[in-house]
């Protein structure tokens, strides 16, 4: 069952534009939410004020994936890297993070959101690792959109963990190391269990991965726009959306057509 975030019970769910095959749609979308500080910068405002604003626009998308039946979002809030930032910016992100996910618990709950946080959550602040605990707890057996928020996330740190794991595994007699595949691969990463992504969004324009879902995303399909993270409306996802739909997947095989 698939419902409305709502801000409100009674916000109805919005339907599926009539532009969009709701057959393709993509299973699975990642988004890369970048240019919150330049989207501020352009107003005169502190950098800051662009990451509030971008809570914005992820529960406007969030909302929007749901109730147009997207299966999972995988959003990436907070890099590996994004810590070599300015003190200040990084605790009002781990802040914003806290107050976001307290006040939006209940809603994500009502509408049957499956909350998960991706990355090396004991590198943040307890307050958070104890929310982040409750969150995915409270929300474990809702069957509405996998909604995945990578946080303190690198993809890189991502496959390391998962071969130094299976390591750990062979080396206790667990495992016969000669028997790991892409299967048991895939089943030590952060998304074991997740479809890999179909559709990666980028906003603000970067051409560039940035570290993110360097396994899982081998086949997406990259939609990279200029629209600024807290900008990303209705538009820009049926944008993304109708990019993806024209796309022709391979696979690395041929089509009927060529
Ligand atoms: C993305 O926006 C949010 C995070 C990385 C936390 P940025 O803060 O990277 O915004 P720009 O790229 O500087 O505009
Ligand atoms: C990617 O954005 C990380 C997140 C959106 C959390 P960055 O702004 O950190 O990436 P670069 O530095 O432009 O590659
Ligand atoms: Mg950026």
């Amino acid at each position: 069952m698939s419902r409305a975030l709502a801000t409100t019970p009674s916000t109805p769910p919005q339907p599926l534009p009539s532009q969009l095959d709701g057959t393709r749609l993509p299973a699975h979308v990642a988004l890369i939410m970048d240019g919150n500080g330049r989207w501020a910068r352009q107003r005169g405002l502190p950098r800051v004020m662009g990451h509030r604003a971008g809570v914005e626009a992820l529960k406007r998308t969030l909302r929007l994936c749901s109730d147009w039946g997207i299966g999972a979002l995988t959003a990436y809030a907070f890099s590996t890297e994004n810590w070599t930032r300015p003190g200040e910016e990084v605790t009002f992100l781990m802040t914003l993070f806290e107050s976001v996910l307290a006040r939006e618990l209940e809603a994500l709950e009502r509408e049957q959101v499956r909350i998960r946080f991706l990355g090396d959550l004991e590198a943040l602040p307890s307050r958070l690792q104890d929310l982040i605990a409750a969150a995915t707890a409270r929300t474990a057996v809702n069957d509405g959109i996998h909604f995945n928020v990578c946080t303190n996330y690198g993809g890189r740190r991502e496959l390391v963990r998962a071969a130094r794991r299976l390591a750990q595994r062979a080396a206790a007699g667990e495992l016969d190391a000669a028997t790991i595949d892409e299967a048991l691969f895939a089943d030590e990463l952060f998304t074991a269990g997740e479809v890999d992504p179909d559709l990666l969004i980028r906003t603000s324009g970067e051409q560039r991965i940035s570290n993110f879902l360097l396994w899982q995303l081998a086949y997406a399909e990259l939609h990279i726009t200029e629209v600024l993270w807290p900008d990303f409306d209705q538009a820009a996802l049926l944008a993304a959306l109708l990019d993806y739909q024209g796309r022709t997947r391979r696979f690395g095989g041929i089509t009927a057509a060529s």
